[in-house]
């Protein structure tokens, strides 16, 4: 008898778990890597998370929620999107995922048939179209450049026939680039008008650094508002996020859920919940963040890495390394294992360009940052 895998399960691999083996492995025989490649926070969860995550394991059951979560958790989100937005959605809305991860595959199950075509930009993060494509979806992929800020325009929208679905993040992975406002208000409408599925990742939300970014939920009663606990709230393995869902797709979305994960992890949400509470801790990563960035902005041109995104937020910088190579995997793999310096090559991100570009990572402390800065210029200037 002969057994293969399912077609749909023959998706591109996210090439960064790769590069983090590799890592592993220069780890292993005692190199010391410095780790710009991953997009993890190096810090835990806030101190308050952690003090809610100890009392509740000593003294809660801890067994199966509610499927969109607990009450509690659920009505502090809406209270944050009145702190942070000035609107609040009705509690009904919200639904508490594992992770944004959960939340995309629920959302594109409930939003899209077999054969739909989702719109999404070169370069974005992987894990969009490999989920999409594995249910069956056609990825149409619109190439974005430093003159839209690596962004979708309501205009490049437009100019797409039969399009059931659109995904758009802000700030997003890998450019770190914000929407403007404006812009982001008549995608919503233009996608709205068009009865398209908007689907916005709000996941790094809260890391920007001149401004804050907006949510389509201001916008759009028919878009899906994605987001985690695993960035700004420094909170990635224990896998909780949330959705903001339209009126039309709650029964949809709770029917799904219900059968894909009875709930999200009861532990995870104790801990969300008290970590929306953390503000300070958060903005005390920030500012951490903010200042890596500054650092990396201006050492990096001075090494000829001189056509960089804008990186407004998240925690990325992301760069055409044309005019040295084609081969961004090749150059990574050198620069770590002859500098110790993890990054990842663009492909993940853009399967056509990605060939040339490659993403920083920098949400680690600053002296690794100014090391890992110190170890690439001295590898570059060998390379001469
Ligand atoms: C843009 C974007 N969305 C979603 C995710 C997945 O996050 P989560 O940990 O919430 O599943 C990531 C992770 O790196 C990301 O960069």
């Amino acid at each position: 008898m002969q057994f293969s895998p399912a077609k749909r399960s023959d998706i591109s691999q996210f090439r960064v778990m790769n590069v983090m083996a590799q890592a592993a492995e220069c780890e292993a025989r005692g190199d010391h890597v410095l780790h710009l490649e991953v997009g993890q926070p190096a810090t835990g969860a806030p101190r308050l998370a952690r003090e809610a995550a100890k009392a509740a394991i000593d003294s809660e059951v801890l067994g199966y929620t509610l499927v969109f979560g607990i009450p509690e958790l659920r009505e502090r989100l809406a209270q944050h999107y009145q702190d942070w937005y000035g609107m609040a959605p009705p509690v009904e809305r919200i639904a508490v995922t594992t992770g944004s991860s959960g939340g995309f595959l629920l959302a594109f199950l409930a939003s899209f048939s077999v054969g739909d075509r989702v719109l999404l930009t070169d370069p974005s993060y992987p894990c969009y179209r490999n989920i999409l494509s594995a249910l069956g979806c056609e990825v149409v992929r619109l190439p974005a450049g430093p003159e839209t800020r690596y962004q979708m325009t309501a205009a490049m929208i437009d100019a797409v026939p039969n399009l059931a679905g659109v995904v758009i993040a802000s700030p997003s992975n890998p450019a770190g680039t914000v929407i403007p406002p404006d812009e982001l208000k008549a995608i919503a409408e233009t996608c709205h008008a068009r009865g398209i599925r908007l689907i916005s990742d709000e996941i790094y939300h809260g890391l920007v650094f001149d401004g804050r970014a907006d949510t389509v939920a201001r916008y759009s009663p028919s878009a899906v508002v994605i987001n985690s606990f695993s960035k700004y709230f420094s909170m990635t393995g224990w896998r909780i996020g949330w959705m903001v869902l339209p009126e039309d797709l709650i029964p949809a979305v709770q029917r799904l859920a219900q059968n894909f994960f009875i709930s999200p992890p009861g532990v995870s949400q104790v801990t969300a919940l008290a970590a929306l509470d953390a503000a300070e801790e958060c903005e005390e990563n920030r500012e951490v963040y903010a200042t890596n960035r500054r650092l990396m902005l201006d050492a990096l041109p001075q090494m000829g890495f001189n056509k960089l995104a804008p990186a407004d937020g998240a925690f990325y910088v992301y760069g055409d390394i044309s005019h040295w190579t084609d081969d961004s995997t090749a150059f990574s793999s050198r620069l770590l294992d002859e500098a110790g310096v993890a990054i990842s090559a663009g492909l993940d991100f853009d399967p056509d360009r990605g060939h040339q570009t490659v993403r920083f990572s920098y949400c680690i402390s600053q002296p690794e940052i100014e090391q890992a800065l110190e170890r690439m210029s001295d590898w570059l200037a060998r390379q001469n």
